[in-house]
């Protein structure tokens, strides 16, 4: 049996209770090495854990499918939730058991920035740059979101297209400077906030950021019905 599971944003209180108990009953545990750090107390004593990083991940994916398909009971472990930001690597985790998996849902950054912000979904679209490949045609996407007034929630690429490079990016292309901005840090964990405009969004960020930028227009969720008549 093979399972992926988000494990949220990085503080217990926002692991499912689905999630806790498959790992409590997992023989095998795979994934980053900061992401099965947020759940390390959880993992039982027998199970074997599987670390694993960039340069190593289709190997050590390769070791997880063999234990899987040995009977073992593996749960993969994904950072948030794994329908934001995820499927890379999920793609991975299926291409290394040659089928497709369980995927059950954690709570993600997003979702967090978005209480923290008090933007509600509808109205904001997710972009990731934490992705392998051509990065242009989200950063044009991006750009439309804006253009059709929206907010977005954006993770960046550590560290080639960080908060201030997407700024940057976006004032080239025509982007308003007075856009409000907000940069999220290590949420749930202690979280840092910086609030601004994209034109002053210049600062550095670390690689547990995210990025609100919201829309010009107003809301749906903040015009006034109009009066009856
Ligand atoms: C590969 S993406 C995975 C996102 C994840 N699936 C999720 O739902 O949050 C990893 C990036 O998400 C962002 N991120 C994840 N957890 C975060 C947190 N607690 N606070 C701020 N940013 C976070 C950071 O930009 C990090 O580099």
């Amino acid at each position: 049996m093979i399972i992926c599971t988000g494990v949220g944003p990085g503080h217990l209180d926002f692991l499912t209770r689905r999630a806790a108990q498959l790992i409590a009953e997992a023989d095998v545990i795979a994934g980053f090495d900061a992401v099965v750090n947020v759940v390390r107390e959880l993992i039982p004593a027998q199970a074997q854990v599987i670390l694993m990083g960039y340069r190593d991940q289709v190997a050590k994916l390769d070791q997880v499918a063999l234990e899987h398909h040995a009977g073992k009971k593996c749960v993969v472990l994904f950072m948030g939730d794994i329908h934001f930001s995820g499927f890379q690597y999920l793609e991975r985790v299926e291409r290394a058991c040659g089928h497709p998996v369980e995927a059950l849902p954690g709570i993600s950054s997003a979702q967090i920035m978005a209480s923290r912000g008090k933007v509600c979904f509808d109205e904001t679209t997710f972009i990731t740059f934490h992705r392998r490949g051509d990065l242009e045609p989200f950063k044009r996407h991006l750009s439309h979101v804006l253009a059709d007034g929206r907010n977005a929630i954006v993770i960046p690429c550590p560290w080639d297209f960080m908060p201030k490079d997407i700024a940057a990016w976006l004032l080239e292309h025509g982007a308003a400077p007075h856009h409000a901005v907000e940069v999220w840090e290590n949420l749930t964990r202690g979280d840092a906030e910086w609030r601004g405009t994209l034109a002053e969004c210049t600062g550095e960020f670390t690689d547990m950021s995210i990025m609100l930028i919201r829309t010009l227009a107003p809301m749906p969720s903040q015009i006034e019905p109009a009066p009856q008549p």
